[in-house]
Order: structure tokens, then sequence, then C-alpha cells
């Protein structure tokens, strides 16, 4: 091993582990764009004030898990830990409000959190995002959760189940503090030290504490969708109506809060067998404050957004059948000076003709012919001192068990041509 490392949590992603991504870039990409979402990309960093404000200041993302620094300028600038108050951001800067509603928006990468690193948690991870943003109706809700779901579905995810809960609205969710704070206070010997700071920062976020002496209060706390306003309880019986029409199987989960602050009403994941028992394999809800609260006109928002790197790991764990990257199907083996030069003049011209081709760089030409069989090429082409004197080139066909046939230097990019061509055609 060398001197340098990886930085903790990180991930080099190597060519062996590509064709799972190119697959997953494919199949969210063919799913946002069929639903008529459009592509967003933005930068990587933003104003640290964004996330402050957009994500909350009590949130463990803020607390704990951002990357922020100062650049040479003097601003206070945090690497994405993730992609709504950005897309908020850009919303509101660009103008977009004046666009026909809804606005569907999608985005794809990195993101950054310093969170504990385990398996499937990482400091650098990468997320598909997607915002549905200008529409007040519950088919907004319905829209995200069914490309989630869909998305998972044609990667053949196993065991696919939401989960979901209405976190209610600045009418309904005070008095539903009262009553949970209130339950808690009655509660207090019994629960953790973080549940008891949770109670005056963020008190929602006791319902998804993970300690055991924490679980039977939790289980019997009051369930915040049993005190819903009547706008948010008819929004979210018409949501659930969609579903049960549709189908979904879904479970009422009275824990599920989510780690962000901005969510009104709907809040949901995915979970799926992966590697194991059931786990949440994405996450969103409904956010109609967030725009405001970052600047813009009153606009009613749903989203979600994807792990990719968990969905990897399941997809190797199960095995998911991924189509190899393509190599080019030409492979140029030669000798000697004047041979090279003439193999490289050729290797221009399969190029130009559009057909991928590969020289050797070094090498004996047995080593080189060992080289070809590596990179899976159809085609070896040798040009050695024998093919010098005759101006040919013996090609080797893998498709034939490496049969073997001398073709004039000068018909052979046409040669080649046509062979690949019968094979697509
Ligand atoms: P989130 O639940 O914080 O939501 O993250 C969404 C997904 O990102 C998680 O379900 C998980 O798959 C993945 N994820 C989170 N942290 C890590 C990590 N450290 N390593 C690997 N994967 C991770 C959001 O980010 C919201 N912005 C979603 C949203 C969009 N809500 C509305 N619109």
């Amino acid at each position: 091993m060398g001197k340098y490392t990886r930085p903790k949590g990180t991930q080099d992603l190597l060519p062996a582990t590509q064709r799972y991504w190119e697959y997953l870039r494919a199949t969210v990409r063919r799913e946002a764009l069929q639903y008529g979402f459009e592509r967003i990309d933005l930068p990587l960093f933003e104003e640290t004030a964004l996330f402050t404000r957009g994500v909350g200041e009590a949130t463990d993302i803020v607390e704990k898990e951002m990357y922020s620094f100062e650049d040479k300028g003097g601003r206070k600038i945090t690497l994405r830990p993730e992609f709504t108050a950005g897309v908020v951001r850009a919303y509101i800067e660009n103008g977009m409000r004046v666009q026909p509603k809804p606005v569907k928006l999608y985005s794809v990468g990195p993101i950054f959190r310093y969170e504990r690193p385990q398996a499937g948690r990482y400091r650098q991870f990468h997320q598909f995002n997607a915002e549905v943003l200008g529409v007040q109706e519950p088919l907004a809700d319905l829209e995200v959760m069914l490309l989630a779901w869909d998305i998972y579905a044609a990667l053949d995810f196993q065991g696919l189940a939401f989960q979901l809960n209405s976190t209610g609205c600045p009418q309904c969710r005070p008095a539903y503090i009262q009553t949970l704070t209130a339950y808690y206070h009655q509660h207090a010997a019994e629960i953790c030290d973080t549940c008891r700071r949770r109670l005056t920062t963020n008190p929602l976020r006791v319902l998804d504490c993970k300690e055991t002496r924490c679980q039977p209060v939790i289980a019997g706390a009051p369930k915040i969708a049993e005190q819903l306003c009547t706008e948010c309880e008819t929004h979210f019986t018409a949501l659930r109506g969609y579903l049960d029409e549709l189908e979904k199987p879904y479970t009422l989960n009275h824990r599920l809060v989510r780690g962000l602050d901005y969510y009104t009403k709907t809040v949901f994941e995915v979970w799926a067998e992966g590697i194991g028992a059931q786990a949440a394999v994405c996450g969103g809800g409904r956010y109609d404050g967030l725009i405001e609260l970052l600047g813009g006109p009153p606009t009613p928002a749903v989203g979600f957004a994807a792990g990719l790197e968990r969905i990897i790991m399941v997809m190797q764990h199960q095995e998911t059948p991924v189509p190899e990257l393509p190599t080019p199907p030409v492979f140029i083996a030669h000798l000697g000076a004047a041979a090279s030069r003439v193999a490289v003049q050729l290797l221009v011209d399969l190029r130009a003709a559009g057909i991928g081709a590969q020289i050797a760089m070094s090498g004996s030409l047995r080593s080189q012919l060992r080289t070809a069989d590596r990179k899976g090429g159809r085609f070896a082409l040798i040009i050695g001192e024998r093919e010098m004197e005759h101006g040919e080139v013996t090609v080797k066909d893998m498709a034939q068990g490496w049969s073997q046939t001398s073709i004039p230097l000068e018909a052979v990019v046409a040669w080649v041509q046509a062979r690949l061509k019968r094979v697509s055609e």
C-alpha cells in the first residue's frame, strides 16, 4: 500500500463496478424521463446558510454532518448534504415560478455527510433526487412515490413496500407536539439523554430513536396521524386512496418522521429486501413551507431521494443481470518499427470509420495476443514481418474460435466493418 489512502467513508468506484453504475444511471434516467422529469445539475457546494436554514438547525445533518469551510474569499461554504435545498434555491433564483406547474426536476450526483461509516453508509455517496414543485394536490405526492417504486421495480428489487406517515402542517403540528412532549415528560425517567434533549430542540425526532430503553415509550406515544387538521387529513386520505386503488402495499408508520426539518404532511420511505431484512432504500416527502422559507413565493412541493450505493449493493448481492460495458471490437498487434507505423495508421483509419480499436503498446507478439484475448474484443489484427512483406494483415476472429485469415491491408477496414455490421443487423 502506498503512503496515501482514500479519506474515511469514501470509495474508489473501480472499473469492475462501473457497469453497475452505468446500468443504474441509465435506469433512473429512463424512468425519470418517462415520467416527464427534467434534469437539473447544481453546484456541489452552496452557501452554508442555505442548508442551516433549509434542512434545519436542530437536524443531525446540520448539527454534525456538514462539510463546511470558509473559502479564500471568506465565504461560508458547505458541500451539499442533500439536493432539495439546492433545487429550491435554483428554482427561486432562476425564476422557475413562471413555468407551468408542476415543475418536475431530477438530479443525480455526489452528496457529502460526515457520518459514521458502515456498510451502505458513506461520507461521500450518490443520490438520485426528484422533486415536483408547485402542486398542492396529493397527485404530486403519488407521482414521486410511483417514480421511486418503478425505479426499484425496474431493478428487480424484492419485497417492495411503502412506509407512510403524515407529519401534519403548521396548523396542526404544534398541538401534536404539545401532546407528545407532555406524554414524554411523564416518561422522562425512562428515555435516553438524546431524546431528553430533543424534546426541546426537535421533538418529533424522539419517535425515530433507536435506543432500546426508548422503544416502549415510543410504542405508547400519541400518533400524529390521529391529530391532523382537516386539510392534512383530507390530503392523507386521498393519497392513501390512490395507493389502495393501485394496490401498492404501504404500512402506516407513526414513527416515520425523517431527519430533515422541512417536511409537512406526507413523509414516506420505500422499504425492500436487500441484504437481509427489509430496510429503507429511499425517502422523501412534502415540504410546502421550504420555498417561502428560503425567500421564494409560497409554493407547495414534494420529492424524494435514493442512495445509489445502497442500490448497487443490493444489485450485486442479488446478482442482477447487468450487461458488460462495450469494449472496442478490434485489437491491433504488431512487431517492428515499420509495422508499428502501419499499425498506427490502421488504428486511426478504423477509428475514423467509427470502429472501436486499441493498439498494443509494448511486448512480444505472443504477449500482445494474450492482451488481445483478455481485452475481449472480437478481432485481433496482426502486422508482423511476414504481413509487411505481403502488404497484408492477419485477422483472427474470436467469434470463430480465433480462426485466421489474411486480408490485404487496404481492404481491412471495410472487411471488419462488414462483419461488425452483420452482427448488429
Ligand atoms: P435522506 O433520507 O436524508 O433524504 O436521504 C435519502 C437517501 O439517501 C436515503 O434513503 C439513503 O438511501 C441515502 N443516504 C443517506 N445518507 C447516506 C449515506 N451516508 N451513505 C449512503 N447513502 C445515504 C434526503 O436527502 C431528502 N433531501 C430527500 C427528499 C427530496 N425529500 C424531498 N425531496
